[in-house]
């Protein structure tokens, strides 16, 4: 069956043109599983509400699963005149068990349909992402456990600034990507909301049973107003946000990965086999896997904009514009899950060149702070302290020297206040653990974000 749905009203063949342009197949034939999920909740109902009959409803189900099968199996022939995959399985469905097949779209349209299939795929892939969020995050807290007592420096305006742990910095990815975990979760109530049922845009006159259809697809509930049910595409417009929040932390990963693997930085070493060469220079060895991760966060910010663009002047209820919307679905879907993936599988093989990053601390005055604490513990005002080691730096910065290379002597010019302790005061080692301020970098600190992390991971039970 090649003839149209519609076809009652037409008096002429759809240009083929027309029919290239309109079809959404090679997009949306990734609904199928949902689709026929949906086809066979939906016969269910209506045999139950007595709105076809038990024997209609087994056939009609029959034929869902064998159109499953075929399509999984790659024995389904695709065809642009069907337009999209409800046609296709609607038409096959008739190939198979002929004319009961024209029931199956009693009480629906595509609209609702198109919105159910959407729902159930993305309530999947949220599920999927958020469990893949708690691997990155599990690995984040591993490495961050690896690398207790290293340090590195901090930095501000892409100047070293104070030296934290490796492990603070590794935990405030975790950070980052917990609140990601915690906004899919968040999206979760409403995407899981039961669209069928509201047909074109109003209901339907047939005493359909909406809830047993929600039920059987474990919907939490179920659309209160047909016309939003239909015209709504909220639920992907945050699920598109919480990705595009989601990229803006791989990439920011990315880019400090991407420096720190240079000679310039030399902090780590990417392993081989997430790395590529050079069709020229032959020394090279680029890391491209971030790189590219870093790229990609333009798609997904790309996908966002246009489905809010889409959407942005759209009359009630349904419109085909909104066909667009899962191109862009699709696609953030996939590049999320990917970078997901292949950073959760490259960051445990990263070497951490803990004597580069800790020489890295000794040099560019990141103690000063804590020369200025230490002449505050004295009874000095921080604004006059700060001034104080202010004169010391620019004196040390002429002699070539790190403020705690300067002699007790060349440090009491500044201060009388200054004696021997001041030296202890300045070492990494102190300059980190006293930063003992909840949040701050002090190894104490840092080995008990790491334990309430690894026992919220372990706690946190995924949808
Ligand atoms: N392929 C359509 C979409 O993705 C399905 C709904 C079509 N509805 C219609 N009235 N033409 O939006």
């Amino acid at each position: 069956m090649t003839q149209k749905a519609w076809d009652g009203r037409f008096s002429e063949q759809t240009d083929q043109m027309v029919e290239a342009f309109t079809s959404s197949i090679a997009v949306d034939r990734r609904l199928y599983r949902h689709d026929i999920e949906g086809s066979i909740a939906h016969c269910r109902m209506l045999a139950r509400s007595g709105i076809i009959s038990k024997e209609d409803a087994e056939q009609l189900v029959t034929g869902l699963d064998q159109i499953r099968d075929e399509i999984a199996n790659d024995q389904f022939v695709f065809d642009d005149r069907l337009e999209d995959i409800h046609m296709h399985v609607e038409s096959r469905l008739h190939d198979i068990v002929g004319n009961v097949a024209r029931k199956l779209h009693t009480a629906r349209s595509r609209n609702d349909q198109v919105a159910l299939d959407a729902r159930l795929y993305l309530r999947e892939e949220t599920r999927h992402i958020i469990h893949q969020l708690h691997t990155l995050r599990k690995t984040f807290v591993d490495l961050a456990q690896a690398n207790i007592g290293n340090v590195m420096p901090g930095y501000t305006h892409m100047q070293r600034a104070q030296p934290v742990l490796v492990s603070h910095h590794l935990m405030a990815y975790y950070e980052m990507f917990t609140r990601d975990g915690d906004r899919f979760r968040d999206a979760l109530p409403r995407i899981d909301v039961m669209p069928l049922g509201c047909a074109a845009l109003a209901g339907t006159t047939y005493p359909i049973d909406r809830d047993d259809t929600a039920a059987q697809l474990g919907f939490a509930e179920v659309s209160a107003n047909s016309m939003d049910a239909v015209a709504d595409r909220d639920f992907m417009l945050e699920f598109l946000s919480a990705a595009s929040i989601c990229m803006v932390h791989f990439s920011r990963l990315s880019e400090e990965l991407v420096l720190w693997a240079s000679t310039e930085f030399g902090f780590i070493e990417l392993p081989d086999a997430f790395s590529t060469g050079s069709s020229i220079m032959p020394q090279k060895k680029n890391p491209d896997v971030p790189e590219l991760i870093r790229g990609k966060t333009g798609r997904v910010f790309g996908d966002l904009v246009a489905l809010l663009t889409t959407m942005k002047a759209l009359p009630m209820a349904y419109n085909r514009d909104m066909q667009e919307d899962k191109r862009a679905l699709f696609s953030t879907v996939d590049t999320l899950r990917a970078c997901i993936a292949v950073m959760t599988k490259m960051l445990p093989r990263v070497t951490f060149k803990k004597d580069v990053m800790r020489h890295a601390t000794t040099t560019g005055f990141l103690n000063a702070t804590d020369m200025a604490d230490y002449l505050v513990g004295k009874g000095i005002p921080f604004r006059e302290a700060h001034a104080v080691v202010g004169r010391a730096v620019a004196y040390a910065l002429d002699h070539g020297k790190e403020l705690d290379q300067l002699t007790l002597e060349e440090m009491r010019t500044f201060s009388d206040e200054i004696d021997a302790t001041l030296f202890e005061a300045l070492t990494v080692e102190q300059v980190v653990n006293r930063r003992t301020s909840k949040g701050g970098t002090a190894t104490e600190n840092v080995k008990s974000a790491i334990s309430l992390a690894g026992a919220r991971l372990a706690a946190e039970r995924l949808p």
